[in-house]
């Protein structure tokens, strides 16, 4: 499964590993919105970040269970430890990192993210990184994204599937 901060690839290198490995492609934010009916950002307006955590340690449990699949995650998942340690429990976890530059330039094309809805969105990249950072570190393998292409990205988390 690959876990990392807003906009370091996860849910498009996700859906390209699973074409490429044949394995069945998940992700949390989805599973929780297909349980709730409602997208990330209504449910966050509506039920608040803590009714969103509780439903995404659900779906990561419920999901880590099962095989043949890559995961990708909301890159919050990490501050729940008892959502690493389900992940970790039962499979490889791949940790993807980018500068707070680069999120920014990535994130900057799409206003979905209730959490970075803010004036200073570098500053709040930053802020939260710095606060993730270490729980990030502790996936199997990390891959640094910054200036490489999800073709490069694709192959690269294929290669540390098949080597595991
Ligand atoms: C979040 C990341 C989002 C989504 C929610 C909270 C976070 O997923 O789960 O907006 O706390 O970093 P992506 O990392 O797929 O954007």
């Amino acid at each position: 499964m690959l876990i990392g901060f807003m906009g370091t690839g996860k849910t498009s290198i996700a859906k390209r590993v699973a074409k490429e490995l044949n394995l069945r492609y998940i992700d949390t934010d989805e599973e929780v919105e297909r349980v709730i009916g409602m997208s990330v950002q209504e449910i966050f307006r509506v039920f608040g970040e803590t009714r969103f955590r509780s439903e995404e340690t659900a779906a990561v449990k419920r999901l880590a269970a099962e095989d043949n699949q890559i995961i990708a995650t909301g890159g919050g998942v990490v501050l729940n430890p008892e959502n690493l340690a389900a992940l970790k429990a039962n499979g490889l976890v791949i940790s993807l990192t980018a500068t707070p530059e680069v999120i920014l330039e990535r994130v900057s094309r799409r206003n979905n993210r209730p959490l970075l809805k803010v004036e200073n969105l570098l500053e709040k990249i930053k802020e939260l990184l710095a606060q993730r950072e270490p729980l990030y570190k502790q996936a199997h393998v990390a891959i640094d994204t910054t200036n490489r292409t999800l073709a490069e990205l694709t192959q690269e988390v294929v290669r540390v599937f098949r080597d595991r």
